[in-house]
């Protein structure tokens, strides 16, 4: 598994002075569907393609001089996919500095949905969200399942991520047991063959 930066507490990164605040979510739901009426979809997770080509999660820069970390991240989720998904304190699940810009601290929440609920976000994500094909060029679901090949998970992983989007995919889909370790560490030796 690729190493996650070190994390702080998210109250201990509140008072570090002169740091700037960005709070993303992987927001997932549980799924019956099967892809060719045969391979488990098993979860719905959702990622965004980003203006710059760069897959990441959908979120921002929030400004807790003015607004908790949750609100922030609430305001991003309207911008990016038109419509309020309340998130709470109880979704935080890690708070680090950016690998390449210690002065960016990245918040990370993770929240379940029903499947009805993503399916609505998707929609809004669509027809309402004022980002739409600007700041975000889609949002997409991650594959979770292994095609011949290196095809799903292994390729989706091969592409290129945001900061550490791509170590908090990995370490959310193991902490909240949407993929066994072991899947995990195939995917990652499988993508890494790929992308030589
Ligand atoms: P603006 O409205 O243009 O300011 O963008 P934004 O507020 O939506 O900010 P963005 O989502 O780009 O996040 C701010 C910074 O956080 C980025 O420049 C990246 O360095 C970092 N970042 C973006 N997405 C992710 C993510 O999914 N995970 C992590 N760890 N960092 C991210
Ligand atoms: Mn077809
Ligand atoms: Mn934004
Ligand atoms: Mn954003
Ligand atoms: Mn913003
Ligand atoms: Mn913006």
């Amino acid at each position: 598994m690729q190493t996650s930066p070190a994390s702080i507490g998210k109250e201990e990164s509140l008072s570090l002075g002169g740091h700037r605040h960005a709070c993303h979510v992987m927001l997932h739901a549980e799924t019956k569907a099967k892809l060719f009426g045969r391979t488990p979809i098993k979860h719905i997770v959702l990622m965004q393609m980003r203006f710059d080509g760069l897959l990441g999660f959908p979120g921002g820069l929030v400004e807790p001089s003015r607004e908790t970390l949750e609100a922030g991240l609430c305001r991003e989720l309207q911008e990016e996919l038109g419509t309020a998904v309340p998130i709470t304190p109880r979704d935080h699940v890690a708070s680090c500095p950016a690998p390449s810009c210690p002065d960016l601290i990245t918040h990370f929440y993770v929240k379940k949905m029903e499947e009805s609920e993503i399916k609505e976000v998707e929609r809004a994500a669509v027809t309402m969200a004022t980002d739409h094909g600007l700041e975000v060029m889609g949002m997409v679901r991650v594959p979770l399942y292994f095609l011949k090949h290196g095809g799903g998970l292994p390729s989706f992983l091969s592409h290129s991520f945001i900061s550490s989007s791509r170590s908090q995919l990995l370490s959310a889909l193991q902490q909240f047991g949407l993929l066994s370790p072991r899947e995990l560490e195939e995917a990652v030796t499988q993508a890494d063959q790929l992308r030589q």
